[in-house]
């Protein structure tokens, strides 16, 4: 617990748990990718049972990556950001503690449920509705704590980076409940509230949105506060940032429509998603021109700060992906693209390279203050860590295009006379190598995670030695 006038202490117990839950679901659910990027490559690796099948080992992939990991970055940032900018305590510890478990209820019934095949069948929105329903409570309480304690500032302004956080709560808030609303037939089955192509399009304005806002907005807000702390220089422009957060939430709750190209989406929706998908570069790309030129007159830092190289890389795959996504979004580019590998490239430029790699750098900014330590146990290690995430992802993804442009080529190849050039299964022979690039790619990403949970270990066990060097001090 850290001091900052007399009377005012933080409540960093929440913000360490999250912390420390970071790590083990981004090691739990990157080790599940990596399961199943073996099974690609070796069917043998699906073992038999259902329940370690590719088909239900998937989503609790993707859930406890995106909800697990990403989720508990945001809470453990967020916290921590809402409490230092506003100067005020946490409105209430009990409701910050009920996030914390009730978030950790949460993951463990995705681990038991995904696997039996309980699933509402919707995208990153699989889970049934009781456990949607305690969701719904952890984030309504998320949302007291972080607005309340908003309220309660004693600094006049509200600093952007919360501007961000608040964003990302609400808006998940409503696309949580409206994707989810349906009929409960048992205690695990319940029917959608909607149908046919209404259906379709509450999924993608959802998935496009969790996508938008739980993993882009929350990781901005992420961004305004460790960036310029990490690199000890003020946001570059305060002005852009205000106009940044503007645009961005009002351009992305429209661009879902995307998914649904060549679908049977009315074509004014499917258009209406193409372009406001490419209007969606301007502001994405502002905020990483803010993010990158706040290190103006610090780049030398990179040089020797390993924790500053991974926020600015995770800039630039941020760049990147957000160039992607709007080209993917033309609809005959994505008439190539669309259920191949490249799209799983995109996905993971963005989760590995942005999302992950910004969590990494604003976690290990804050082990050492939350257990009031001057640094991490090894610089090195973190160095270390920063390469393999780095090769790591980029043979994810460099991977994926090989596969996923000459998947689309493939599949699109006609003889003379009409015929196909090729079967899919020779397509997907072709794609072998790539998916052995990936595995490959993804055991390097993960063993950077185990070296960053070593380097945590080590930096923790040297504050309980603080500790007890402090307490042998003591006279008797
Ligand atoms: C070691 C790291 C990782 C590995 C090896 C890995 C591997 C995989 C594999 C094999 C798939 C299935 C692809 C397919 O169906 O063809 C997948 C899907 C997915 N992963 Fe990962 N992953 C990793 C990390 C992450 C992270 C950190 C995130 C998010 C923060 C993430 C988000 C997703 C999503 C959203 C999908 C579904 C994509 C779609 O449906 O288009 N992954 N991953
Ligand atoms: C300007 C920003 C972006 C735009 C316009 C965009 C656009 C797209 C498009 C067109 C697709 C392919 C849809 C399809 O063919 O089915 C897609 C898929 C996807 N994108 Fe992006 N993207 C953007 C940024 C990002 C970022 C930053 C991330 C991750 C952090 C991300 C995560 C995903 C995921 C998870 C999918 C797969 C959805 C699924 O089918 O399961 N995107 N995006």
């Amino acid at each position: 617990m850290s001091t900052v006038n007399a009377n005012l202490t933080y409540n960093y117990k929440v913000v360490r748990q999250f912390a420390i839950m970071t790590l083990v679901w981004g090691i739990v659910g990157m080790g599940m990718g990596v399961l199943i990027a073996s099974q690609l490559v070796w069917p043998s690796m699906n073992l038999d049972f259902s329940w370690t099948h590719f088909g239900r080992l998937r989503p609790l992939h993707t859930n406890l990556v995106i909800f697990g990991f990403g989720g508990s970055a945001l809470f453990a940032t967020s916290y921590y950001v809402v409490q230092r900018t506003c100067q005020a305590r946490l409105i209430s510890d009990g409701l910050a503690a009920f996030t914390f478990w009730g978030w950790q209820a949460v993951m463990v019934a995705a681990i038991i449920t995904l696997p039996m095949g309980l699933t509402s069948t919707k995208e990153y929105a699989e889970l049934e509705w009781p456990i949607d329903i305690l969701i719904a409570l952890v984030w309504v309480t998320y949302a007291l704590v972080f607005f309340g304690t908003i309220t309660k500032r004693s600094t006049p302004h509200i600093y952007v980076a919360n501007w961000f956080y608040g964003g990302f709560i609400l808006t998940v808030a409503v696309l949580h409940i409206g994707n989810n609303l349906a009929l409960p037939a048992t205690a695990f089955k319940s029917y959608s509230a909607y149908a046919g192509v209404t259906d379709a399009m509450m999924q993608w304005w959802y998935g496009h949105n969790a996508v938008g806002f739980f993993l882009t907005a929350g990781f901005l807000g992420m961004m305004y506060y460790f960036v310029p702390k990490q690199a000890n220089r003020p946001v570059y422009s305060y002005r852009l940032s205000i106009v940044h957060f503007w645009a961005l939430i009002a351009t992305y709750v429209w661009a879902g429509g995307h998914h649904l190209h060549y679908s049977a989406l009315p074509d004014w929706a499917q258009t209406a998603g193409m372009v406001m998908s490419l209007i969606l570069l301007a502001p994405s790309w502002g905020g990483m021109i803010n993010g990158m030129m706040t290190l103006s007159g610090a780049w030398h830092k990179l040089r020797t700060d390993p924790i500053l190289r991974f926020l600015v890389v995770s800039l630039s795959f941020y760049g990147m992906s957000t160039f992607e996504g709007p080209m993917m979004a033309i609809k005959t580019v994505n008439a190539l693209s669309h259920n191949t590998d490249w799209t799983i490239g995109h996905v993971h430029s963005g989760a590995l390279g942005w999302v992950a790699m910004i969590s990494i750098g604003a976690i290990y900014h804050l082990i050492p203050k939350l257990w009031g330590l001057p640094a991490m146990y090894s610089t090195s290690l973190i160095n270390v860590h920063f390469w393999l995430a780095t090769v790591g992802t980029v043979l994810y993804i460099v991977a994926m295009w090989v596969n996923g442009i000459m998947q689309g080529l493939m599949w699109r190849a006609v003889n003379q006379d009409g015929t196909l050039t090729y079967s899919f299964v020779e397509a997907l022979e072709a794609s072998w190598p790539g998916y052995l690039v990936r595995f490959i790619g993804g055991v390097i990403f993960l063993s950077g995670m185990l070296v960053m949970a070593y380097n945590t270990y080590m930096t923790v066990r040297q504050k309980d030695a603080v500790a007890q060097d402090n307490a042998a001090a003591q006279p008797a």
